[in-house]
């Protein structure tokens, strides 16, 4: 496949699609096609309770309209931002098409049910490890780090691992999501979906 330069492999900036769930399909399907082991990694940026941002590579899990869903540990510094302002931006930048797709919403927790289903699913070491891990929090070494892994480990020996009730899913609602083209001499093209109260999407675009 091409490399994607030029408008050619792009969507037609200037007759838009109007949903913009099948044009991030289509750009993921192809950025699926790359040779690049995590297409699917996402910046999360969150902000926490004194208005501070961070930001945090996380993979994405799962999209429809309903948003793009990625797990993590809630008690994690990104959960913690999370349970206090539920705003949230996601950044993908597929640097071999050329593309960056920037998604901007509110985070809603997943159903019990969806992160258990995707927990199970998970490599037995991922899930021991989703215990032994306090994500986020201060450990002396690398030694105390695998000591608990071992602990938990010998602990659901011979048992099917069940999902920490403080690890699950969110998703981060399509209020807003920016798609950009890269183009010659920084003639750059991108198309943004906003979201009204009616729940369609008006579509604007923008300068580079
Ligand atoms: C390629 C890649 C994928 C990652 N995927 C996840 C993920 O899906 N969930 C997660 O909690 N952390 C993931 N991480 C680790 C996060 O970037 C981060 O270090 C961790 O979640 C702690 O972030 P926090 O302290 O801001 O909560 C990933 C890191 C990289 C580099």
């Amino acid at each position: 496949m091409s490399t994607g330069h030029g408008p050619t492999h792009s969507i037609d900036f200037d007759h838009p699609p109007t949903d913009p769930v099948s044009l991030f399909e289509q750009w993921f399907a192809e950025a699926q096609r790359l040779p690049t082991p995590n297409p699917n990694a996402m910046t999360l940026a969150t902000v926490d309770a004194d208005g501070a941002p961070s930001a945090r590579i996380v993979l994405l899990r799962g999209f429809s309209i309903e948003g793009a869903r990625f797990f993590t540990n809630r008690h994690s510094r990104k959960g913690r931002a999370l349970a206090a302002n539920t705003r949230a931006a996601l950044l993908f930048h597929w640097d071999l098409l050329d593309r960056q797709i920037r998604i901007e919403g509110r985070v809603s927790v997943a159903s019990d049910t969806e992160s258990d289903e995707y927990f199970a699913h998970r490599p037995v070491d991922s899930r021991v490890n989703a215990w032994a891990s306090d994500q986020s929090e201060p450990v002396a070494s690398r030694a105390e780090l695998e000591r608990r892994a071992a602990e938990m480990t010998a602990r659901f020996e011979n048992v099917d691992v069940p999902r920490p009730p403080h690890w699950g899913g969110y998703r981060v609602s399509l209020d807003r999501i920016e798609f950009w083209q890269g183009d010659k001499y920084r003639l750059h093209d991108r198309i943004v979906f906003t979201r009204s109260e009616g729940g369609l999407y008006e579509v604007v675009r923008l300068c580079p």
